[in-house]
C-alpha cells in the first residue's frame, strides 16, 4: 500500500477546494478494497448548510465509479489550514458505511498518523442495526 502516494491525492484535492466562506480547504483520498483511489474536496455553497465535505465527496466519487468496489479500506485527510484535520461526524457515518477500516492524517511533524477506524465511531449505528 502506498500511503504516500495517497496522502498526496488528498494534498491535491485540497488545492481544487471551494471553500470561499471558511477558507478552510479540505482534500480526502480513498483507497478502496479493489485498489482504486478516489479524491474530493470540500465543497461549500452561499447556503451554508449544503456545504458537503472532502470526505463524503470522495465517498461519492467511489460510488459512481465502480459497483463492485465501494469497500473503503482507509482513507487519507489532508488540509493545509490545520493539521491534523479530522473528520466531521457526519463524515465518520457515511465512511462507516462503506467499511472504512483506517484513516491516515499528516501531524504537524510532517509524519502520517494512521487510526484504526474504530477510534473514531465506537458503537456505530449501521446496516446491522436495522
Ligand atoms: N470540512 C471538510 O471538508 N472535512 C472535514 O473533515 C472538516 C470540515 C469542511 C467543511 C467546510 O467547507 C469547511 O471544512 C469548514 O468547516
Amino acid at each position: 500500500m502506498d500511503l504516500a502516494r495517497i496522502s498526496e491525492a488528498a494534498r491535491a484535492a485540497s488545492e481544487k477546494a471551494y471553500s470561499p466562506y471558511s477558507n478552510f480547504r479540505v482534500g480526502a483520498a480513498i483507497l478502496t478494497e479493489g485498489g482504486a483511489v478516489h479524491a474530493g474536496c470540500n465543497v461549500e455553497n452561499a447556503s451554508y448548510g449544503l456545504t458537503v465535505c472532502a470526505e463524503r465527496n470522495a465517498a461519492a466519487a467511489m460510488v459512481l465509479a465502480d459497483l463492485n468496489d465501494r469497500k473503503i479500506r482507509l482513507i487519507a485527510i489532508w488540509s493545509p489550514d490545520a493539521v491534523p484535520c479530522f473528520p466531521c461526524g457526519a463524515c465518520r457515518q457515511v465512511l462507516h458505511e462503506f467499511g472504512c477500516e483506517e484513516v491516515i492524517m499528516l501531524e504537524a511533524s510532517g509524519t502520517f498518523r494512521r487510526y484504526p477506524f474504530g477510534t473514531f465511531l465506537p458503537y456505530a449505528f449501521g446496516s446491522e442495526n436495522l
